[in-house]
């Protein structure tokens, strides 16, 4: 019963095996998967991989590291795409202020003008937050809960940040980071932040945890993940699968009834 909230299988990295690979997802406990857009083209890509298989879902939205180039056009594209019935959330949406291209303002201004299709559409925001932090912060904020709540994905900032952003409603997205030895302060977030308020993700294809670091991701690579959050919150693996999935369904809003495996 394990929901991968993030992953990115239109990227080229899969194009060799991408069918065999998501055909047997299921069998080994994969259950739900968000693929998720970084530009109009992946986002694009990612309904087309939510219209083939039943259990993949739709995330559409643009990077900040991609918005240099977007146009107003691919903003009203997004919007026509927020009707479809499998795309669950806005994402990745942010600032990445790790790179000094696009510039600073940039990045804001189309990150508000998501935000604000997010908040017209009622559905959840992907947070994609680098060297950013209390900007990132400042902005979420100011919308309150104009939006229906949403996920910091990767999250990379204290532990007291995130105790922050849960009493503000949102999931803290923890992926194959946590299982690095020198990931101290993202091993201490997971122990001070309530198992109710984290959801699983990958980003394959990248991210790959312990004992797989360096090697192509994938969702099959979660358990070790769920082992180390297991470890850190002192319970078992199986509880920490139950409810994260939980949380992903009330991240996403996909009602159980409706969810095909359930
Ligand atoms: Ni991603």
């Amino acid at each position: 019963m394990i929901f991968d909230t993030h992953a990115h299988y239109d990227d080229e990295a899969f194009d060799q095996d991408r069918d065999e690979l998501l055909n047997s997802m299921n069998e080994n406990g994969i259950i739900n998967i968000v693929n998720v857009g970084a530009d109009i083209r992946s986002s694009g890509n990612s309904i087309a991989l939510a219209e083939r298989y039943d259990y993949i879902y739709a995330a559409v939205g643009v990077h900040p590291s991609d918005t240099a180039g977007i146009t107003e056009d691919d903003l009203e594209q997004i919007q026509v795409w927020t009707k479809e019935e499998k795309v669950v959330a806005i994402g990745e949406i942010g600032l990445d202020y790790y790179y000094k291209e696009p510039e600073k303002e940039i990045q804001r201004k189309w990150f508000v003008k998501q935000l604000e299709l997010a908040k017209s559409c009622g559905l959840p925001v992907i947070i994609h937050s680098r060297e950013a932090a209390n900007e990132t912060f400042e902005i979420l904020k100011s919308y309150g809960d104009k939006i229906s709540g949403g996920v910091i994905h990767c999250y990379s900032y204290s532990p007291e940040l995130a105790k922050e952003y849960v009493k503000m409603g949102y999931y803290i997205g923890i992926g194959g980071v946590v299982t690095f030895k020198n990931a101290k302060k993202l091993k201490e977030t997971v122990e001070a932040c309530p198992l109710d308020s984290i959801v699983l993700e990958t980003d394959c294809p990248y991210l790959s945890p312990e004992p797989n670091r360096g090697k192509r991701n994938s969702s099959l690579n979660l358990p070790y993940v769920v082992s180390e959050i297991a470890r850190l919150k002192k319970v078992s693996d199986a509880e920490v699968i139950e409810r994260t999935y939980r949380n992903a369904l009330d991240l996403y809003h996909i009602h159980p009834a409706k969810n095909n495996k359930n």
